[in-house]
């Protein structure tokens, strides 16, 4: 029986690992966390909002399902990466903030770094732990998001609603408004970064529109694996939550009897800049990528109130990125003092409310 703490059980990826865990006999809730929907009744210890390392440490279970969304989420992964316990990891936002500190605590712990980012999670099975100089590139794949293919004047009058309307995934708001920027993208390239110790220019972002690929991982031999299924995220979950099993879901395999069309196509930089800038906070390291996560995280939470425009949350994250010292990340401290600099200086340039 694997002992599962669920962190961020009353959203998107919360839920469904509910169903997933209450559809394996093997897999147990010992533990489960909100930020600040009651939770009552799901398992045996709950806890709304606070410190969520003590509930883990009152816990001590297998694996760890970080599903909190942001910055919030960094203390848990932190804990679990430190004390050897299973890391289901799809708090992106603790990795791209503190990449090299998350690193150094897997060394330290010995446990697993499971990714559940739909493209992660077919990358690490792409990847099979093969060593990296065998790999020429990793391709990540993107919808595009609901705004594909629109210009940058069509974009100055978009609203939260049109950002929440995403073609291909049902997820939680802050996810769903980062597909339409594109920074949800340049997340996952400094996640893969991290996870799969692949130097940025070894990193690749295409779109795909139907989100049937995954990702892909091009080989030095010539050959190209590739990840196929429908777009549900009970997949990688129950990967995570199984591994190494690959235990059976309720998802249905492809059907090609209509015919599949698979098309790729380059990602528009210039309308949606934010990939680009995430790249560039990726290289530069130190606590960029930190400020870029929080920079994005305060203008996405505006924008869905309405106090910024769509257009304003790249602005935001550019002006802020090119203010901070970007300092080396070297201790929880450093980061959490980063992430402040970064909230204030990108709450600074908001409009008044
Ligand atoms: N949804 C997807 O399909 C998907 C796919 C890939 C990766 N991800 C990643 O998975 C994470 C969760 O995404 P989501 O779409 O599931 O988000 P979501 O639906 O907004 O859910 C977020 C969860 O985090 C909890 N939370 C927020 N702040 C917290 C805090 N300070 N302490 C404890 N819990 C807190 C929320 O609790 P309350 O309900 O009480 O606020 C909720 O349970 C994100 O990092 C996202 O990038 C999601």
């Amino acid at each position: 029986m694997k002992r599962i703490a669920l962190l961020g059980a009353t959203g998107s990826i919360g839920r469904q690992a509910i169903e997933i865990v209450e559809s394996h006999p093997g897999l147990e809730l010992v533990a489960t966390a909100s930020g600040s929907q009651p939770i009552d009744g799901l398992a045996p210890l709950t806890q709304v909002g606070g410190d969520l390392t003590e509930l883990l440490e009152r816990a001590q279970p297998d694996v760890v399902l970080n599903a909190v969304v942001g910055f919030a989420g960094l203390p848990a992964t932190l804990w679990a990466l430190d004390h050897g316990v299973t890391l289901a990891l799809a708090n992106k936002e603790s990795l791209v903030a503190a990449g090299e500190l998350a690193l150094r605590a897997r060394e330290r712990g010995g446990g697993l770094l499971l990714p559940v980012d739909s493209e992660h999670s077919a990358a690490f099975q792409c990847l099979e732990s093969r060593s990296t100089d065998q790999v020429d590139s990793l391709v990540l794949t993107g919808s595009g998001g609901p705004f594909r293919g629109r210009t940058r004047d069509d974009l100055e009058v978009v609203t939260p609603e049109e950002a929440l309307a995403h073609p291909t995934w049902r997820m939680g708001p802050k996810i769903t408004v980062d597909s339409a920027t594109l920074a949800n993208k340049g997340l996952e390239l400094i996640e893969a970064h991290f996870l799969f110790g692949l130097e940025y220019q070894r990193i690749e972002v295409v779109l795909q529109p139907t989100s049937i690929v995954h990702a892909l991982v091009r080989f030095r031999d010539g050959a190209s694996l590739a990840h196929l299924g429908y777009p549900d995220m009970r997949v990688p979950i129950s990967f995570a939550l199984t591994y190494p099993e690959r235990a059976a879901t309720p998802v249905t395999g492809l059907d090609f009897t209509q015919g599949l069309v698979l098309e790729f196509r380059p990602p528009d930089l210039e309308t949606f800049p934010l990939l680009t800038l995430a790249r560039r906070a990726g290289e530069r390291g130190g606590t960029y990528p930190c400020a870029f996560n929080a920079a994005n995280e305060v203008a996405v939470a505006a924008f869905l109130a309405g106090r910024l425009p769509f257009l304003g949350i790249a602005a935001t994250v550019e002006e802020t990125l090119a203010e901070v010292d970007g300092a080396p990340a070297r201790d929880l401290a450093d980061l959490i003092q980063a992430d402040e600099e970064a909230r204030s200086l990108a709450q600074r340039g908001l409009p008044v409310a």
